[in-house]
């Protein structure tokens, strides 16, 4: 080996040693600008001696730097399309169509799928090894996509034969659809709309922006995720189905969509399950646009084979279209409980893709702009899912000269305050905190079902009580009399008795309801459920510092500073006061309290020799503990194993408990003479998504 070479593995094996580190173990060993020095000087070398170059290095994976343009891949087999139908007549007929071509009356047996709104790619491993992943492109030529591919966590970069033994193939190209999740995809927007970038139209744009992006970095930092559907070509081992092939790709690691891959057959049972995914379809957390129908046995589709562009085989049965074209009457501004400016469109009532729509949000002034919407202008709107509509664009050839442009107001359109732009923000907002938009808007989001649940606290008596100043901070709801309630237009005593009773019932709440009622910015249900967890009290919350909260999971800065700011606000700290005086019980979070760790939080540091660290995180999750990656006041107790790092010192100045390895496999224990260890089933659970029952 020459020195550069020595040079170059050495490199790679410290690289590899550290990415174990800072991306399994969660324990780095040196700091970020040293990793990056070490993996400069490997890129470096790799540049000046592309010979030297290897598909295996760690500069190919998640974290390489941008390339040029993409390079051009040939598929070995075409990535065809599929034809579409849209009826039941069209499936019937295609049924008959393929008895006919196989002069063969015998009933067919099919598989039928969702169809996947993203884009198709190619992967393409050798011995198990994944050599490069590439776009469809014209279904001969694809882009080469590998680096990028490479970031996306659903896709391994080795396939695996440890459930079965079966032997890898020596080539085997796997087709799939990319994709990004619905709600991602809105978390991702709002984020593009925050730093003044246009929003994607669709989940679908977003992950084709996303996958064809030339710094794979970029790529790693957006929600991508891929379903596997159907192989191209492929040596051995043998399969007699479509069905039992996605199984295989499943045990070698490859991500299906299995519970959803149905066996129909006959041509009414393939209609009946098509039906039924349409059905469904607003429930899934991706988009679906159709279902694909397949001939499930190989040798059947190989015996019908192809027409030039689509195979004999399968066939797309197409939703109905969740675009549509309608006349955008008049455009409103909302003020939400932030104060945030949104305009809204009102449309012509139109049917998309079975719901009615009457409104559709225009994000703001930039986007209304950019696609240069008028009042009055013909539109094109669209449903994504359960996502609210929003208007695609306007169709200015069918203008008449009436429209009217639009301007954002610089005055709140409810209490007249002159409207603010913060730095950095896109969004113009209302200052005015005693605005009765924001007002309604905070006590709209204080009653909903996710926060104190309210039952019968509806818009209009909300109104009401605001306009009649029966209520102006949540606790006021909390002092409202039989009288008062009477007062109001259209309520009589039983349902001012309901609503009584009802404002009675909500102060037994759980604390993590109570946080997610109280309006904190980004603090939604999942953070407020994580915040309960973790402090299992208001006044605790209300204490934590900066550093507290950045040790939790799933608390990044801009949610830590929301926090801070707003429990160091002095109108909320008197909110609270005033709410609690309201006999407000609030349940913490019940946790299996005969664990010693339950509820504890720890920091591991330095390898264990008897469980790896998820091991380790598993089993205290399973006891109602939890893991923070570092060492802060709300650190229960630090874990100490082999090598600890600087964790130690910092636990040791705060005076926070150190266990050794065997001081922590005691506490655990403690818990599992008292019988269940609560460990089964950690797994499924965290991976429950809420996708709908096939
Ligand atoms: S099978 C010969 N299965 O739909 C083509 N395609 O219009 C075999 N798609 O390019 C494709 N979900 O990108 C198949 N479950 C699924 C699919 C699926 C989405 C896409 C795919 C293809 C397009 C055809």
């Amino acid at each position: 080996m020459t020195t550069v070479e020595k040079e170059i593995e050495a490199l790679r094996d410290a690289i590899r040693h550290h990415n174990h580190r800072y991306y399994v173990l969660d324990d780095p060993e040196i700091s970020d600008a040293e990793y990056d020095r070490l993996f400069r000087r490997l890129l470096d070398l790799e540049q000046q001696h592309p010979e030297l170059a290897t598909p295996d290095s760690p500069t190919q994976k998640v974290g390489a730097g941008p390339i040029e343009t993409f390079s051009e891949v040939r598929h070995r087999t075409p990535m065809l399309s599929l034809e579409n139908t849209f009826s039941d007549q069209d499936i019937r007929d295609f049924d008959a169509r393929i008895k006919r071509f196989l002069m063969d009356e015998s009933p067919i047996e099919y598989t039928v799928e969702p169809k996947i709104d993203g884009l198709a790619v190619e992967l393409v491993y050798e011995k198990g090894a994944l050599k490069v992943a590439s776009t469809r492109g014209d279904g001969f030529v694809g882009e080469n996509v590998t680096p990028n591919i490479k970031t996306i966590l659903a896709i391994p970069l080795t396939l695996t034969n440890k459930k079965d033994g079966s032997p890898l193939p020596d080539l085997l190209e796997v087709r799939g659809e990319v994709y990004i999740e619905l709600e991602p995809f809105e978390t991702l927007n709002r984020e593009r709309v925050d730093k003044g970038l246009p929003p994607f139209a669709n989940p679908r744009n977003a992950a084709a922006g996303s996958l064809r992006q030339l710094d794979p970095r970029v790529t790693a930092k957006r929600p991508l995720n891929m379903f596997c559907y159907g192989v191209g070509t492929m040596d051995g081992p043998p399969c007699e189905t479509h069905y039992e092939r996605m199984l295989q790709l499943q045990k070698w690691g490859l991500r299906i969509n299995r519970p959803y891959i149905r066996i129909c057959e006959t041509p009414s049972e393939v209609t009946d399950y098509c039906h039924h995914l349409e059905e469904i379809r607003p429930r899934f957390p991706y988009e679906i646009d159709g279902a694909v129908i397949k001939v499930n046995r190989l040798e059947l589709q190989a015996r019908l084979g192809e027409k030039s562009r689509s195979p004999r085989w399968s066939m797309a049965y197409k939703f109905k279209a969740s675009q549509e074209t309608t006349t955008l009457i008049k455009i409103d501004v909302q003020v939400g409980r932030t104060g945030a400016l949104t305009p809204v469109a009102h449309l012509e009532p139109v049917e998309v893709a079975g719901v009615l729509v009457r409104r559709a949000t225009l994000h703001n002034q930039e986007e209304i702009e950019k696609k240069d919407i008028r009042e009055g202008d013909r539109v094109i709107i669209q449903r994504a899912g359960d996502v609210i509509p929003e208007v695609v664009k306007s169709i200015p050839s069918m203008r008449t000269g009436r429209e009217k442009k639009f301007v954002m107001p610089s005055s709140c359109p409810v209490c007249g305050s002159d409207v603010v732009r913060k730095g950095g923000e896109v969004v113009l907002r209302c200052p005015n905190p005693n605005c009765p938009a924001q007002v309604k808007g905070s006590f709209r989001h204080f009653v909903s079902k996710g926060a104190m649940n309210i039952d019968g606290l509806g818009e209009k008596i909300l109104i009401q009580l605001i306009e009649k100043d029966l209520i102006r901070e949540e606790a006021d709801l909390y002092t409202l009399t039989l009288d008062d309630l009477l007062k109001l237009d259209k309520i009589k005593e039983k349902s001012a008795g309901n609503l009584l009773a009802a404002i009675e019932k909500s102060k037994k709440a759980t604390l993590a309801r109570f946080i997610y009622a109280l309006g904190i910015r980004h603090v939604g249900e999942f953070v407020a459920a994580t915040l309960a967890k973790q402090f299992g009290g208001i006044e605790r919350l209300g204490h934590a510092t900066e550093e507290d909260l950045l040790a939790i999971d799933g608390i990044g800065p801009q949610i830590a500073e929301s926090i801070i700011t707003f429990f160091d606000d002095p109108r909320n700290k008197n909110r609270l006061n005033r709410l609690m005086q309201a006999d407000i019980e609030l349940e913490a979070p019940s946790l299996p309290p005969a664990s010693p760790v339950a509820g504890k939080t720890f920091v591991i540091t330095g390898a264990l020799s008897s469980l790896t660290r998820s091991e380790a995180k598993e089993i205290i999750a399973g006891q109602g503990g939890r893991v923070a990656s570092s060492v802060g006041s709300v650190v229960d107790y630090l874990v100490v194993g082999n090598s600890p790092g600087s964790k130690l010192t910092k636990a040791q100045d705060l005076g926070i408990p150190i266990l050794n390895e065997d001081a922590f496999l005691a506490l655990l224990n403690a818990d599992k003479e008292l019988g269940d260890s609560g460990i089964e089933g950690i797994g499924e659970l965290a991976s429950v998504k809420s996708a709908p029952a096939p």
